[in-house]
């Protein structure tokens, strides 16, 4: 099958494809809300439905302790290659609503790009792989045999899809998985991202007085909670934003000369990501430049802290308790709960008297690197060349899919993170946004893929 057929498929049925998008976008399948039970339900009935309308042998809902995972598949014939795509059909929470220019859960498109939460993360990236096997089916001219895999908790850790891939290792069987959950550098600079970071994410509590006291009848002599936890977390951070925890970088791999000058030739401008951010300059590790803070040094980050008063007006109060989510993003080797236990101790290590700490952890994960000498990745390349005439340029992300690393210790599979979706599409931010055009030639993209991990596998 010429390519130009698909694309002419595409381009025939690309309103139908967006009206279904939407209708996806439409159902908040907010995964960390306990309330939305029913429209998790929803979503991943949609998307069996999808699934079946699109000709896969079989579609299943799986159901598992938490939301249930999507299963579909068409063996072609079992000579072929097998091709497991991975997404996930839960979104982040919307909040800061205010500050949506349109309602997120009302898609809607604005300069070309598709306006609602999970239009890039992820409904929007997976949906592309939906819509690759329907233009493959309609055409009959499919390269591979597809399994899809979409789960509904990868926001909330993937818990229960770690135990459905360990328990279902036969039926998940494949050569290479493949993932659109990440970004490229750009349109015109399309990129593969061959790293993702691990993840270890605290929670602490310090508690000071056994109650909020009258700031101005105890303070000073009473140890405030929130004078002492920010002084705690300054102290993470030395002069040169290196992370002070103990043993946190003993494994980190240093970068070579080679790899350095390797990634400083990604087309990034510092002074163009400081402009779009409207920063005046940019923070992090001494010595490192952006990109490589970016997507191979480890960072540690306050995601929220709170505590006594923050209501309207001026309240005096000394409060009892002081709280903060503090996350790291992890590198190879670093391993997750090692660095759970390292930050753990030293906390309490640096806790003065005054107070009581308590420290907990929250879902963490692995980093992932995938090789770039493997036929699967060199097929993904020979994609972009084919689709957008340009060679992709591996990318290490900063951000985390921890089930990366469960895939190639359960399954023994390497990803291909095929990401379609832009830094600036503002996922987990308000007016998240994904390009149709991404959406579009992502579909192209993905086609392309299966024609030449075929090809290549031959
Ligand atoms: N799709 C993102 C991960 C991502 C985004 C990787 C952009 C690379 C570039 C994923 O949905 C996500 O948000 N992951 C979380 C971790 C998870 C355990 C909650 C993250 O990275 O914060
Ligand atoms: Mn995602
Ligand atoms: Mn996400």
């Amino acid at each position: 099958m010429e390519h130009a057929e698909f694309k002419k498929y595409i381009d025939q049925n690309k309103d139908r494809f967006l009206t279904e998008l939407f209708e996806l976008l439409r159902i908040p399948s907010i995964s960390s809300d306990s309330t939305k039970k029913e429209e998790i339900i929803q979503t991943a009935e949609y998307i069996k439905e999808k699934f079946e309308e699109a000709g896969v042998d079989n579609a299943e809902i799986c159901e598992t302790a938490g939301n249930p995972i999507v299963y579909a598949e068409k063996i072609i014939d079992p000579s072929l290659p097998t091709v497991l795509v991975y997404g996930h059909y839960d979104v982040q929470p919307v909040d800061p609503i205010e500050l949506w220019d349109s309602p997120p859960f009302e898609p809607e498109i604005r300069d070309d790009k598709i306006y609602a939460r999970g239009s890039a993360d992820d409904k929007g990236q997976f949906y592309a792989h939906l819509k690759a096997f329907d233009a493959m089916s309609s055409l009959k001219s499919h390269y591979c045999n597809v399994k899809f895999m979409i789960e509904g908790e990868e926001e909330v850790g993937s818990e229960n899809l770690g135990i459905f891939v360990t328990a279902n290792k036969e039926k998940l069987a494949a050569d290479v998985i493949l993932i659109s959950d990440t970004s490229m550098l750009s349109l015109e600079h399309p990129s593969i991202t061959t790293g993702l970071k691990g993840l270890s994410y605290m929670e602490v509590e310090v508690t000071g007085p056994n109650r909020d006291l009258h700031s101005g009848t105890y303070g000073g002599a009473v140890g405030n909670p929130i004078n002492i936890l920010s002084k705690m977390i300054a102290s993470l951070t030395d002069e040169n934003n290196r992370i002070t925890i103990p043993g946190f970088y003993d494994k980190v791999v240093e970068l070579s000369e080679e790899d350095r000058i390797k990634i400083a030739t990604a087309p990034f401008s510092e002074e163009e990501y400081k402009k779009e951010l409207e920063v005046d300059a940019l923070a992090g590790e001494v010595g490192y430049t952006a990109l490589e803070q970016l997507g191979i040094r480890p960072t540690l980050d306050v995601n929220g802290i709170w505590g006594g008063y923050t209501g309207e007006g001026a309240k005096t109060v000394l409060p009892s308790k002081a709280h903060a989510k503090i996350s790291m993003r992890l590198v190879p080797n670093q391993n997750s709960d090692e660095i759970t236990k390292l930050f753990t101790n030293h906390f309490k290590s640096i806790a003065p008297p005054q107070v009581k700490v308590v420290v907990t952890a929250h879902h963490g994960g692995e980093p992932a690197v995938t090789p770039i000498d493997s036929i699967a990745y060199k097929a993904a390349e020979n994609a972009y060349e084919e689709g957008w005439g340009k060679k992709p340029i591996p990318t290490r992300d900063g951000g985390s899919i921890p089930i990366v690393a469960l895939f190639e210790k359960e399954l023994g599979l390497n990803s291909i993170l095929l990401g379609l979706g832009l830094d600036s599409d503002a996922i987990h931010s308000p007016n998240e946004s994904f390009g149709v055009n991404n959406f579009l030639k992502g579909i192209e993209t993905i086609i392309l893929f299966h024609k030449h991990f075929a090809l290549l596998k031959k």
